[in-house]
């Protein structure tokens, strides 16, 4: 696709005699169309040039000649505007989506970089919770976009399967395994058995006493306590594995915390020769408070390694064998401090200076649900395989309703429920809070999953109705040059930048803002122009828009693990 950003760039470059890349830089999108395509503000070369911005501003108009693909540059206070040739754009845009296809935007820039996404990772035997969903969701997305990228990418589901809560777990089960079963409903029988054995431990400290054993009998491979652990995993990772099945989440790498077991003496080692490594109390810390940052616990005063020396071994581990160049951490916020100690110890461990810098908290906010069965069940535990069978259920009872005729009810409702809780979570930048809430995830008309759903089924009507689909060649593109057809066009030729913007910032969340965008300027078209027309010519020109608008709206919403139903 013509690049105009870099074409603008560099006439500004020669005009001011200036770097191309540092000028390109500054470039912006104006808030309105009416301001042009682009804009530069001239106060970024007020230092070099040693101008007021207004004069830099018309030096440059002076010098820059319309051409192609640019047609008009004005002044407008401190800024240059740019407009660029319509046809010029539409021509580019709607050529490319025909030759790319399901590939549009997938331009290779990662190639050659390798990229580790650590996410989902939830713990055994404990409930997968809607903080874990959205976690599953982000990390998902990032994972299909950076693959999508040309990025050689490996998916790493950290599970949290080691601590001394597994030696707890094993001695409730010998206790009272016979009391439960533990097949039917795996992840709320562990909860009881774990509830129960923990308030033994507080009133008898001999208990406690037999549970820390039975940890330090997994740590020595003890064949009874190992097999019992292996269970609750399996167990566990059976449950995760459905809600990983119902969104199509997949993994390179179930490589938990016990995988690294055997990997933390080495962490210890290198800490100690770097001379970090300081005796507290009896535990061995890397004191961070010089940084703000507290202090980082490598061992307890009993001997047993900690959360973070788990993730240090991780980091060293990921470093050798996936030698990085991102390796991120799909994350709550709430472990903000937790990654901030890593990736500062972390620079003892002797990684290449490439994989130190490529680490990277992601951190998300918080979701909350409002009131409701889901809300109140068993105090505050939702079950995210309930929560996804209700969208489902939700969704085919409208159906039900309202189109009772319709063709596979059950795989549209499916989609279409499955779609609004994944793109709710996605639906504000994901450092922020998030409320879940069934009206807003599941209506049509917001700005949600199932709308997007909604103008892709139709896009897929008009083409039916139309009954015939030209191809690039046989449509004048004097026909798409109203303003709600430019509007489109407009936004068709920004997908690629918001695929690489998602990977710069780590956010799949400016994806789902731009389909929603899309949809809406879609809609907008819709309304303003005729597409099925007596005057055949105008007829194909906008049937062609219609389906490049449907073939971006399915690719963009696969990326963030979202399938498009047939009929709504
Ligand atoms: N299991 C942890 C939790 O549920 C998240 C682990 C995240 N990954 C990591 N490498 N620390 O809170």
């Amino acid at each position: 696709m013509i690049d105009f950003k870099k074409i603008i760039g560099e006439k500004i470059a020669k005009a001011a005699e200036i770097d191309a890349n540092e000028v390109t830089s500054y470039i912006e999108i104006p808030p309105n169309t009416d301001l042009g395509d682009y804009a530069f503000p001239c106060f970024k070369l007020a230092k070099v040039l040693r101008k007021a911005p207004p004069a830099i501003a018309a030096e440059l108009k002076e010098k820059i000649e319309t051409d192609e693909y640019i047609s008009r540059v004005e002044i407008v206070g401190g800024y240059l505007n740019f407009y660029i040739n319509r046809m010029a754009i539409t021509a580019s845009v709607l050529k490319e989506i025909e030759d790319a296809g399901d590939k549009l935007g997938a331009n290779n820039s990662g190639e050659g970089k390798n990229v580790v996404i650590d996410f989902s990772s939830p713990n055994i035997a404990k409930p997968f919770h809607i903080g874990h969903l959205r976690n599953t969701v982000i990390g998902s997305a990032l994972y299909k976009i950076y693959k999508y990228l040309g990025y050689n990418t490996t998916g790493v589901n950290h599970l949290g399967d080691y601590g001394t809560q597994f030696g707890k777990m094993i001695e409730g089960y010998t206790r009272w395994g016979n009391e439960y079963n533990l097949e039917e409903n795996p992840i709320d029988q562990c909860m009881d058995i774990y509830v129960r054995i923990n308030n033994l431990c507080k009133e008898d400290e001999e208990v406690l006493e037999k549970c820390r054993e039975n940890f330090k009998k997994i740590e020595e491979g003890d064949p009874y306590c190992v097999k019992i652990w292996n269970m609750f995993k399996d167990l566990s990772l059976k449950e995760f594995q459905k809600i990983y099945g119902m969104l199509g989440v997949t993994f390179d790498s179930y490589n938990g915390e016990a995988f690294y077991s055997d990997k933390m003496d080495e962490v210890v080692d290198k800490l100690e020769a770097a001379g970090v490594l300081t005796d507290s109390e009896g535990a061995k810390i890397v004191d961070l408070e010089d940084k703000g940052l507290g202090v980082c616990m490598i061992k307890k005063s009993n001997d047993s390694t900690t959360y973070a020396t788990r993730d240090l071994a991780a980091v060293l581990y990921r470093a050798r064998n996936y030698d990085f160049d991102k390796c991120l951490y799909v994350v709550a916020y709430e472990q903000n401090l937790h990654f901030k100690q890593i990736f500062e110890v972390a620079k003892n461990l002797g990684i290449a200076e490439k994989s130190l810098n490529g680490l990277e908290h992601v951190a998300y906010g918080m979701v909350r649900l409002t009131t409701g069965k889901m809300s109140t069940r068993e105090g505050t535990v939702v079950k995210v395989d309930e929560l996804l069978q209700e969208a489902i259920d939700r969704v085919e009872k409208v159906i039900e309703e309202k189109n009772p005729d319709m063709e596979n009810k059950h795989e549209e409702a499916t989609k279409i429920g499955l779609g609004a809780v994944i793109f709710n979570n996605l639906s504000t930048s994901i450092i922020k809070d998030l409320v879940f809430d069934w009206d807003i995830a599941l209506n049509f008309n917001g700005e949600t999953g199932p709308y997007i759903q909604y103008v892709y089924v139709r896009t897929k009507s008009v083409l039916e109705k139309a009954g015939y689909v030209p191809k690039f060649e046989e449509i004048n593109l004097e026909l798409l040059q109203d303003k709600s057809s430019q509007n489109v066009i407009t936004t068709l030729y920004n997908f690629e930048n918001v695929l690489m913007n998602v990977a710069s910032k780590n956010d799949p969340s400016l994806l789902a803002r731009y389909l929603i965008e899309l949809s809406q300027n879609y809609s907008n078209f819709y309304n303003d122009n005729k597409i099925i027309d007596d005057d055949k010519d105008i007829q194909n020109a906008r049937v062609y828009l219609t389906k490049c608008v449907g073939q971006v709206l399915k690719t963009g919403a696969s990326l963030l693990g979202i399938q498009m139903p047939n009929k709504m």
